[in-house]
């Protein structure tokens, strides 16, 4: 299946959705594309591309920086690594012991990275028990950049989701309709204190709008579908 490249943000921001399976249910994952000030080329959850995705990537400019932004997204990293060698390659915290084969110039710190430090806003999401993720905001653009921790699937999915998806979300996780943090953060927030320090300093970045991994994008009311999905996590008493 050949996956295209949507202009999101004119000349700034660029999305790809991709499938993938997991857990045997079929579902979608998005790679985000920020063209930086100079032109280089920030790449963010990375498919593998084909040759026709390649060459339209290749016009929009050099690939500098290749970002797995959480701990369960890695599966493309050495694909993409393969199509841009010179790229340097950041993990999440976390990612360097889950998946020692990977090859990586830099684990992604707490603080934004000097590389990108003028255009985004960065914080690790620290303290969860199973997964864990670097969010991003692009300052310019108001978008905030997440993998997830935040999911938004429902009837006005763009894709037909499948059974197994279908019963995950309605029955076991009440995540249709009502978008959260993936089932691997509910299920035990962990440190929730260490976990509500991340989030809160999500939340007091600039941004009006939401790229995710895994459904629909939100383009309305963005924090405060932020604020519902992660109630329990911003709740410490
Ligand atoms: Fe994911």
């Amino acid at each position: 299946m050949s996956c295209s490249l949507e202009e999101y943000v004119p000349g700034k921001i660029y999305i790809v959705e991709y499938p993938i399976r997991y857990m045997g249910i079929d579902l979608f994952s998005r790679m985000t594309i920020v063209r930086m000030d100079d032109g280089q080329l920030w790449v963010h959850s990375p498919c593998s591309p084909d040759a026709q995705l390649k060459s339209e990537i290749d016009r929009l400019g050099e690939v500098a920086y290749i970002i797995a932004p959480g701990t369960f997204h890695h599966l493309y990293i050495s694909d993409f690594q393969s199509c841009y060698p010179d790229a340097e390659t950041f993990l999440c915290p976390g990612l360097e012991k889950k998946r020692p084969d990977l090859r990586f110039d830099w684990i992604l710190g707490n603080h934004t990275d000097l590389r990108w430090g003028s255009e985004f806003d960065q914080v690790v999401i620290q303290g969860t028990r199973i997964i864990s993720e670097v969010a991003f905001a692009h300052e310019n653009s108001g978008t905030l950049i997440l993998v997830d921790l935040l999911e938004n699937i429902g009837d006005d999915y763009t894709h037909e989701a499948g059974l197994l998806l279908k019963f995950w979300w309605k029955i076991i996780f009440h995540m249709w309709n009502n978008p959260k943090a993936a089932p691997e953060y509910q299920v035990g927030w962990g440190d929730k204190e260490i976990v509500r320090k991340g989030l809160e300093k999500i939340l007091s970045w600039d941004f009006d709008r939401i790229i995710l991994a895994h459904g629909n994008l939100v383009e309305s009311n963005a924090k405060a579908v932020l604020v519902k999905a992660w109630e329990k996590a911003l709740k410490t008493t």
